[in-house]
């Protein structure tokens, strides 16, 4: 009885052991204190005058009570810095700043700071950046504000940034302040969907072309003074322009369309055939610029003309999307252009959009840069074979469109967006998180997804190859569907490495090889990730990134297992349940052991997990904890407690 149950947890625990305590007593002997920390934090700094306090032996904070200049403190910890008219340069060392764990708000404005903008993802928990008023120059990456779901506040203005306004922002849920005049950004404003986005400045850059309609609301004056810039709050756009991500797949089209066109010319002439081609000819034989207007025009006029843009037209042609499934309803880039897209998310290896057909059907179209040094028979070869996979928890891929440069990906655009959004985004979404009975659901559906890619491409290495809770959407019923997987073979090695999460597994790091087991471990983290509701923010890094980044992350699951709080605290439906999802921590924290052979392979895993329950079956079990959730209740944390410290 509870005897019986107090056995059963000593088992896990003693499991839980042996698994992690090497990285317990790594983990220990690391932590430093925050006075450690920020006076290594201060050494890259430079004119540090302000901050002699930092040298005056004691910690920084007493309780509440700031005893070190330009740092703010909650119950003894440094929750933010806050260094502000200083005539501070130097280096802004984030590798040092990452360890202070509490710390969600930076503030350097007016300082001297200059060069480009540190590596802020490295601080994914952040809600504030302050950096406005400095030096900073240089192109920001667009993927740099990926996966940083705290964020609220992001100060830039007033620096030398140039190069396009990180597409990352629009994919930050809570940001509601986003300030970026009086810098050089140049190109078109993304397109934000943020609600609650309000206080937002832009004026003073080099921004061109529409504002997007979810900004029309902010007052003009956060336009001003920018080069060509229209649309409410400012005057409407000349012509009816084409919406932003059109523009950006017209471009595409109109490269390719040229190429094609210059052949068709070619072969025209030589068969001497037909007499008569007489405007596109001329058009793509004067001036690109010319013909890229005709282009435009034509395509727009597709839009409101003739039902059939591709009678007779050799560009039509020329850039027809290549299907992989046979029973699908075949449209092509005309229509894709015809139809209102939408920016769906930005990834590491380009953007998503959602383009709603004509007859309503609602497709997904990925870009895909990174993907060019693998031949066009091979490329075309390996859509195939991941144009065959057809399972229920497997996304398939429709078509996709080959260019040398770029790919197009086609897919079903799927209704409930990502695990990752429900599980980090529900919050902010006014949305509840999903209960424990839809995570298992998920965790089964995934297992099975996963077994499926591993019976098909049994070649790869790496089944999956980047397997995360973004790369799971959901449908309607909250169904799991795998995506961007199998992609392995064609992404570039180098863009790989940095990005994909199999290279970023412990065996990748450690003897430079992904196994069969790779995907095993990226599984595990996602089981952690969906009952813990943390997000393992280092996955985003980029590259290889440090090694205890992840296995810290691990571990701080494991510290507080032995803590009520492990489980979400905003996942409901766990009442009598905490046995099975002791269950499934188990399994997911076995799939994470960094030795390889330790891992359990992908049919040991499906079948355990295929056992778990969405409530304990040991009715004992229940007489031990109380009848409120099971988190306020004593029983296992006390168990754990004893066995793990004393
Ligand atoms: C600070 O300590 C108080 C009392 O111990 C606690 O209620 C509060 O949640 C703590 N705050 C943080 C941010 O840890
Ligand atoms: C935007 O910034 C400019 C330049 O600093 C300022 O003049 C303008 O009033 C600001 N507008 C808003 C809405 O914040």
């Amino acid at each position: 009885m509870a005897a019986h149950h107090r056995n059963h947890n000593v088992v896990i625990i003693t499991l839980l052991i042996l698994i992690f305590s090497n990285f317990i007593v790594l983990s220990t002997s690391q932590s430093q204190s925050d006075a450690q920390i920020l006076q290594r934090f201060k050494q890259s700094l430079q004119n540090t005058n302000a901050l002699s306090t930092w040298d005056n032996g004691g910690p920084p904070c007493n309780g509440d009570q700031e005893l070190w200049n330009g740092v703010l403190c909650e119950n003894g910890t440094v929750w933010g810095l806050q260094v502000e008219n200083m005539g501070l340069g130097g280096v802004i060392d984030v590798d040092t700043l990452a360890e202070l764990r509490s710390l969600r708000a930076i503030s350097f404005m007016n300082n001297n700071f200059e060069g480009s903008l540190p590596d802020l993802s490295k601080l994914g928990a952040l809600k504030s950046i302050y950096l406005s008023n400095n030096k900073f120059s240089g192109e920001i990456p667009g993927y740099t504000f990926n996966g940083m779901l705290s964020l609220k506040k992001i100060y830039l203005a007033n620096n030398r940034f140039s190069g396009s306004i990180p597409v990352s922002f629009t994919t930050l849920p809570r940001l509601i302040e986003l300030r970026l005049e009086d810098n050089d950004f140049e190109g078109n404003i993304p397109v934000f969907g943020q609600e609650k986005l309000n206080n937002f400045n832009v004026s003073n850059n080099e921004l061109v072309g529409p504002i997007p309609d979810s900004l029309s609301h902010i007052s003009a004056s956060a336009f001003s003074g920018n080069r060509d810039l229209c649309g409410a709050p400012l005057q409407s756009c000349k012509k009816s322009k084409l919406p932003i991500v059109t523009t950006i797949i017209v471009a595409i089209v109109v490269a390719a369309a040229l190429a094609a066109l210059v052949a068709v010319f070619i072969i025209l002439r030589r068969r001497k055939q037909t007499p008569e081609q007489p405007q596109t000819t001329n058009s793509a034989g004067s001036a690109s610029s010319a013909a890229t207007a005709a282009d435009i025009d034509r395509m727009e006029q597709g839009q409101t003309g003739s039902s059939s843009p591709d009678h007779g037209n050799k560009k039509a042609e020329s850039v027809k999307l290549t299907f992989l499934k046979d029973d699908r309803q075949k449209f092509d880039m005309t229509d894709l252009l015809k139809a209102s897209a939408e920016i769906l998310g930005s990834g590491v290896f380009g953007s998503t959009y959602k383009a709603a057909l004509n007859d309503g059907q609602a497709m997904a179209v990925k870009r895909y840069k990174h993907m060019n040094n693998v031949s066009k028979e091979e490329f075309h070869e390996h859509m195939r074979r991941l144009g065959r996979m057809n399972h229920e928890n497997v996304l398939p891929i429709v078509a996709f469109y080959y260019r040398k440069e770029e790919k197009l990906l086609v897919t079903d655009f799927v209704e409930n967006v990502s695990l990752a959004v429900h599980l980090h985004g529900n919050k902010s979404r006014g949305l509840p998180a999903p209960n424990w009975p839809t995570r298992l659901n998920i965790v089964k559906g995934v297992a099975k997804g996963l077994k499926y890619l591993y019976t098909e491409l049994p070649s790869l290495t790496a089944p999956h190859g980047h397997l995360k809770s973004s790369n799971v959407l959901l449908d309607r019923t909250f169904n799991p569907l795998l995506t961007d997987y199998g992609l392995v073979p064609v992404v570039n090695q180098e863009q790989a490495q940095e990005h994909m999460i199999a290279y970023k597994s412990p065996e990748y790091k450690h003897n430079n090889r992904i196994t069969k087991k790779t995907d095993i471990w990226s599984f595990g983290i996602l089981i952690l990730e969906i009952l813990t509701g943390r997000f393992p923010a280092n996955f985003l890094q980029q590259g290889r990134g440090s090694d205890t980044d992840i296995t810290t992350w691990v571990e701080s699951v494991v510290r507080d297992e032995s803590n009520v709080d492990v489980f979400d605290g905003d996942m409901e439906g766990t009442k009598h349940c905490e046995g099975e999802m002791m269950k499934l921590l188990k399994i997911g924290l076995s799939c994470c052991q960094a030795d390889v052979e330790k891992r359990p392979d992908i049919k040991e895993v499906v079948e355990k997990i295929e056992e778990i329950k969405e409530k304990d079956v040991d009715d004992e079990f229940y007489s031990t904890v109380s009848d409120g959730d099971v988190r306020s209740s004593r029983g296992l944390s006390d168990d754990l407690g004893h066995v793990t410290f004393k």
